[in-house]
C-alpha cells in the first residue's frame, strides 16, 4: 500500500509555476482540461493520444511521478500534454498561474484520497476555499468532474460544490461526453481497479453558471 503524502506540510506550500501555455502546447488555443491528483498520468497520456484537439495538464502531489511524467512527455508525440508537481490547493496561490485558470475549459477529481479520520478532512483535495477560488476564476460553462468510489467522500465533495452557488450540478444522463475531455470514456487506474472489483462509482458534473 503506498504512503499518502500529507499536502499539509510545509514542503508543498512552494509549487513549480506553469510555463504559459505558448511555451508548453504545440496548439495553445485547443480547449484545455486539468486533471488533478493525476498520479503517474497514465490516464492523460492515453487522452493526449486518442484527442489531438485537447491539452492536457496534470498536477500531482508525488514529485517522482511528475518527473517520471515529463520525461515521458520528451517524446514528440504528447505536444498537448504537461505535468506540474504541486499541492493543487496552492497551485492557484501563485499570480503567474492565473492566466491558465482562465483557459481551463473543464477539470477532473478522479479518486482522489478519501482522508477518512475527520481531524484529516482538511487534508482532502476539495475543500470549500479552493472551490470558491476556481468560481472566481473558471470561465463561465466550464465543467467541474468528480469521481469517486467512497460515498463519504462523495458526499462531501458534492456538498462543498453545491454551498458555492456558481456552480450547477448537470444531470449526467443528459451530459453530451462525446464534446467532453474524454469521449471515449477512458478510465483511470483507480477506475480500472473499482470496476474490477465491482465498487459502486458516484460521479457528478458541475457547471460553472
Ligand atoms: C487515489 S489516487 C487517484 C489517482 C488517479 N486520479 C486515478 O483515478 O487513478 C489520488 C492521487 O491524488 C494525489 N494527490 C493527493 N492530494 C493532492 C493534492 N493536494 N494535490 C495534487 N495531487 C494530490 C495523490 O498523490 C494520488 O496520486
Amino acid at each position: 500500500m503506498r504512503q499518502h503524502v500529507n499536502p499539509l506540510s510545509k514542503h508543498f506550500f512552494e509549487i513549480d509555476p506553469i510555463p504559459p501555455l505558448n511555451k508548453v502546447f504545440e496548439n495553445p488555443k485547443l480547449p484545455l482540461h486539468l486533471d488533478i491528483g493525476c498520479a503517474s498520468g497514465d490516464f492523460l497520456f492515453e487522452l493526449s493520444l486518442k484527442n489531438k484537439n485537447w491539452n492536457y495538464i496534470g498536477i500531482e502531489i508525488r514529485e517522482k511521478l511528475v518527473l517520471n511524467a515529463n520525461l515521458k512527455i520528451k517524446n514528440k508525440e504528447f505536444n498537448n500534454l504537461y505535468f506540474s508537481f504541486g499541492n493543487a490547493n496552492n497551485i492557484f496561490d501563485d499570480p503567474k498561474n492565473k492566466p491558465l485558470i482562465n483557459s481551463i475549459t473543464s477539470i477532473s477529481f478522479n479518486f482522489p484520497d478519501p482522508w477518512f479520520k475527520k481531524k484529516h478532512h482538511k487534508r482532502r483535495v476539495i475543500q470549500p476555499k479552493f472551490i470558491n477560488f476556481l468560481s472566481n476564476s473558471m470561465q463561465k460553462r466550464s465543467l467541474i468532474f468528480i469521481k469517486t468510489d467512497v460515498k463519504e467522500l462523495f458526499e462531501y465533495m458534492e456538498l462543498t460544490i453545491s454551498e458555492c452557488i456558481n456552480f450547477q450540478k448537470l444531470a449526467n444522463q443528459d451530459f453530451r461526453f462525446n464534446e467532453s475531455f474524454n469521449p471515449n470514456k477512458i478510465q483511470t487506474n483507480r477506475e480500472k481497479y473499482v470496476i474490477f472489483n465491482q465498487l459502486k462509482i458516484y460521479e457528478s458534473i458541475y457547471m460553472k453558471i
